[in-house]
């Protein structure tokens, strides 16, 4: 944008996100039945660039397509969100707001995620690819949300972009939750954009979870290596296997580990036992329709304002806005058809 400076550096906020409440959760999830642990533990350092390598898989389209509509769609994109700040959740290698960013010249891009060390080169770099975009990095757990500190860029009017399909990791009631949250964040002026995978042929879902090339399941199992440092675990990666499945029932993908063998364990202090065969599902990804995830914003307090997909309509990304600031409009059903709707 003319006028404005090179800037060289982001501005980087680490609130040390979960330490304290790691032990407390491992703990709830190794209770549950079958065992759950919380989806953000697989990014640690190893596990976010495992991400990206699964991002790269010919099996796992979702990164690529979704790259291509943001390409294709920006300045319309630009346009519907409008002026503020742009504020990325979950931002990761922060690589797919790149069009935004060119088409919208937001005031500022504030990129919030878990994994510290990652985020912190992903601004860096992101930084260097837009030198006239002042860059602020959040390190926080979402449950942190409410407690950020102020910060100047974020007094201005505020845009929300979730890409990755990323609410797919929570259930639907989290990601109402969730999605709460970020209307209290982003304030009544605001807009959020969000990137979701939609139900597709079980094989073509199987597929990009089990890639080939065994990434999925490296990240998976480097889990066990982040128990075994942070908690004390003697997990052996190797008595596990990694599986990824299609629950027809709750419209998801399902990705464990299964033990091996009967096997005992130590973590956080105590001892666990595993069956043969049992799984300790390290994340789920629900997959949404559009209408039925506009009815979940809705739940939220946000209203559907437009939708754009793809040619195969294996994506779309949805603009929402605060529900209580417009008139209502009524939901179409799924078409099926790529298309943008208002
Ligand atoms: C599926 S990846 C998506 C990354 C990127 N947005 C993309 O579309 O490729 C999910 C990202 O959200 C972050 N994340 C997961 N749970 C989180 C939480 N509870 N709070 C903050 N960030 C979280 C992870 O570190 C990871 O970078």
């Amino acid at each position: 944008m003319p006028g404005r400076l090179a800037i060289t550096s982001p501005q980087l906020l680490d609130l040390h996100p979960a330490a304290a409440d790691l032990r407390r959760l491992v703990l709830a999830g190794m209770e549950r039945q079958p065992r759950q642990l919380p989806a953000w533990l697989l990014y640690d350092d190893q596990g976010s660039q495992l991400f990206d390598a699964i991002c790269e898989q010919p099996e796992y389209g979702l990164t690529r397509t979704e790259t291509a509509l943001l390409q294709q769609r920006a300045p319309e994109l630009a346009q519907a969100l409008g002026p503020g700040v742009l504020v990325e959740f979950g931002a990761g290698s922060a690589r797919k707001v790149s069009p935004l960013l060119e088409a919208l010249q937001p005031a500022a891009y504030v990129a919030l995620d878990i994994s510290a060390g990652h985020l912190l080169q992903a601004c860096r770099a992101l930084q260097q690819r837009h030198p006239t975009t002042p860059v602020l990095g959040i390190s926080c757990d979402y449950s942190q949300l409410e407690q950020l500190p102020a910060h100047p860029w974020l007094e201005r009017r505020r845009l929300g972009f979730y890409p990755g399909s990323s609410i797919g990791n929570f259930t639907p009631e989290e990601a109402v939750s969730l999605l709460r949250q970020f209307l209290r964040l982003l304030g009544p002026d605001s807009r959020l954009l969000i990137g979701l995978d939609q139900p597709k042929a079980v094989e073509r879902l199987e597929a990009a979870y089990n890639d080939q090339a065994g990434y999925s399941a490296a990240f998976a199992l480097n889990l066990l290596n982040r128990l075994n440092r942070d908690l004390e675990g003697d997990f052996h990666p190797e008595a596990f296997r990694y599986r990824a499945w299609w629950q027809a029932e709750h419209s998801r993908i399902a990705m464990a580990l299964i033990s091996r063998e009967a096997q005992t364990v130590t973590l956080a202090g105590r001892r666990w036992a595993f069956a043969a065969g049992e799984p300790l599902i390290t994340e789920y990804s629900v997959k949404y329709t559009p209408s039925a995830f506009a009815q979940l914003a809705q739940r939220a307090g946000w209203r559907p304002l437009q939708r754009w997909s793809d040619a195969q309509g294996d994506l779309s990304l949805h603009l929402l806005e605060p529900a209580d600031r417009a008139p209502a409009v009524d939901l179409e059903p799924d078409s099926g058809q790529p298309h943008s709707e208002r």
